[in-house]
C-alpha cells in the first residue's frame, strides 16, 4: 500500500453541523484533515496513522463520554473543540501535532497518480465524462497516470447546452489526446421523451436511458475498472452525523460501491479525498482550461429540467441559444463568477411581442440567478438592472421564436432552484 499523505489530523465528529467548512479551513493551511463520525472504531482511526485528533462538537451536542475517553486515551495530541475555532485548531495542528503544511496540490497529484497506477496495473479503465468539473478532473488525473489505458465515454443525450459536445471533444480528444468514445444518443432520448410532460417522469426516462447507453458503451470497452468523479463531500454527506442513519444529509448516487448492473472488478475514485475547491486546483494544475474549472453545477437531467413541460427539439434550440446569450453576458460582466448557478429556462407560454415593427407571437424565457452554500436553501442574486435589460433585449432579437424574457425572483424555498 502506498502511504497516504503524511501528517493526517482526524476530525472526530461528535455532533457538529459545519464540520466540512471546519475541515476545509484547516486544509487551506495545507494540513490534511479527515472527518470521521464519533462512532468510528479506534482501530479504524489509527489505520490513518494520525498525528493528532480534534473532537468537534456544537455546544449543545450530546457528550458520548465513553467514546471521547477512548480517543483521548490513545496518547495522541487531542483537542476538544466546541466552538469551531479554526484559528485555534490550526495552531494546535502546527504546534502540538507538528504539521508542516505538506498537503499541497503537487503532492496530491503525485500520490494520486501512484495510487491509480498501483490499483490498475496494466488493466483498462472506463470513465463516464460529463464535462462537469469532477469528471473532467478525474479524466485528466487518470489520464496522466495511465494514458491510453483510460477510455472516456461521453454521452450526448440531446439535452446539453450550446457548444458543449464540441467543447468536450476538443479538449479531451484533441488537446489531451485521450481515448474518447462520443455517443450521440439524441434521437434515442428525445424519442423516449416525446409527449412526456411530468417532471419526475422526464427525470426517470433521462436517468434510466443514460445508464443503459453508458452501460452498453462501457461494456464495449471491456475495461476492468470503472472510474468515478466522486469527491469528499459526496462521502461525508452519506455518513450519518451522529451514528443515526436518519442523520444523512443526502445519499449520493455514486457513493456506496459499484452500480449493480455494471460488471467491473473495481472502482477508481482518485478525487475521493478532495473538497471541491481542491478539485479545481488540481484541474488547473493539470492544464484543464478555465472554462471547465469554473463551471457552475449543472443537473444530471440537464436542459430536460429547464425545458418546462414537454421537450421538443425546437424548444431546446430556443433554450440553448437564449442560455448561451445569458451566460455570455454574465461572463462579460463578471457576474458568472459571483453567482452559484445562473441559467435560462424555457416556458411554453406564448405572448404577443413586436419584431421589426410587426406583431409577433412567441415563447417565453425565464432567467434565474441564485447563490447558495448547500443548494438546500438559495437566495436570488441581485443582478444589475442594466445587465438584465441587455439580456432581455438580445434574446428576443437574436433567438427566433422568443418574444418575452422574465426574471425569476423567487428564493428557495418556496421555489426550487430548477424549474422542474
Ligand atoms: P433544486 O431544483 O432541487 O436543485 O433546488 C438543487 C441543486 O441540485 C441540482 N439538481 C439536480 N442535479 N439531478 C442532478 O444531478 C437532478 O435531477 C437534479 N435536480 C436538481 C440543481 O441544479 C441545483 O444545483
Amino acid at each position: 500500500m502506498i502511504k497516504k499523505t503524511a501528517q493526517t489530523v482526524i476530525l472526530l465528529n461528535f455532533g457538529c453541523r459545519d464540520i466540512q467548512k471546519f475541515a476545509r479551513a484547516i486544509r487551506a493551511e495545507h494540513i490534511y484533515t479527515m472527518v470521521m463520525p464519533w462512532t468510528t472504531p479506534v482501530s479504524r482511526v489509527m489505520q490513518e496513522e494520525p498525528v493528532g485528533l480534534i473532537i468537534c462538537r456544537d455546544e449543545a451536542a450530546a457528550e458520548h463520554p465513553a467514546e471521547l475517553a477512548a480517543f483521548q486515551a490513545l496518547g495522541l495530541p487531542c483537542l476538544v473543540d466546541s466552538g469551531l475555532n479554526a484559528e485555534a485548531a490550526i495552531a494546535f495542528c502546527k504546534n502540538q501535532c507538528g504539521c508542516q503544511g505538506l498537503w499541497t496540490v503537487d503532492r496530491f497529484i503525485e500520490e494520486a497518480i501512484a495510487e491509480v497506477k498501483e490499483q490498475v496495473g496494466d488493466s483498462t479503465v472506463v470513465l463516464g465524462l460529463s464535462g462537469g468539473v469532477d469528471s473532467s478532473v478525474t479524466a485528466a488525473l487518470i489520464h496522466k497516470a495511465i494514458g491510453k489505458q483510460l477510455t472516456c465515454v461521453f454521452v450526448n443525450h440531446g439535452l446539453l447546452r450550446l457548444g458543449e459536445p464540441e467543447q468536450v471533444q476538443k479538449i479531451f480528444r484533441d488537446t489531451f489526446d485521450m481515448n474518447l468514445v462520443y455517443i450521440d444518443a439524441t434521437d434515442r432520448f428525445l424519442d423516449k421523451l416525446a409527449g412526456v410532460n411530468e417532471p419526475e417522469k422526464k427525470r426517470k426516462i433521462i436517468g434510466g436511458e443514460f445508464i443503459d447507453v453508458f452501460a452498453e458503451a462501457a461494456a464495449a470497452t471491456k475495461a476492468k475498472f470503472l472510474a468515478q468523479g466522486s469527491i469528499y463531500p459526496d462521502f461525508l454527506e452519506s455518513i450519518p452525523l451522529d451514528g443515526n442513519p436518519n442523520g444523512v444529509i443526502k445519499s449520493h448516487h455514486n457513493v456506496g460501491g459499484l452500480p449493480e448492473n455494471l460488471k467491473f472488478e473495481g472502482l477508481v475514485e482518485p478525487l475521493a479525498r478532495l473538497f471541491k475547491d481542491e478539485v479545481r486546483a488540481v484541474g488547473r494544475k493539470l492544464g484543464l482550461p478555465e472554462v471547465m474549472i469554473d463551471r457552475q453545477p449543472f443537473p444530471g437531467p440537464s436542459l430536460g429540467v429547464r425545458c418546462v413541460g414537454e421537450i421538443k427539439r425546437e424548444y431546446l434550440r430556443m433554450l440553448r441559444e437564449a442560455d448561451a446569450i445569458y451566460l455570455e453576458e454574465l461572463r462579460a460582466s463578471g457576474w458568472y463568477g459571483k453567482t452559484w448557478q445562473a441559467f435560462a429556462a424555457f416556458l411554453p407560454v406564448k405572448s404577443v411581442g413586436m419584431l421589426n415593427g410587426q406583431r409577433h407571437y412567441g415563447y417565453t424565457i425565464a432567467l434565474r440567478a441564485i447563490n447558495t452554500s448547500d443548494a438546500v436553501t438559495a437566495q436570488v442574486v441581485h443582478l444589475p438592472w442594466e445587465l438584465l435589460e441587455k439580456v432581455a433585449n438580445r434574446i428576443p432579437a437574436e433567438v427566433e421564436g422568443i418574444s418575452r424574457v422574465v426574471f425569476d425572483c423567487t428564493p428557495k424555498p418556496p421555489a426550487t432552484i430548477e424549474w422542474e
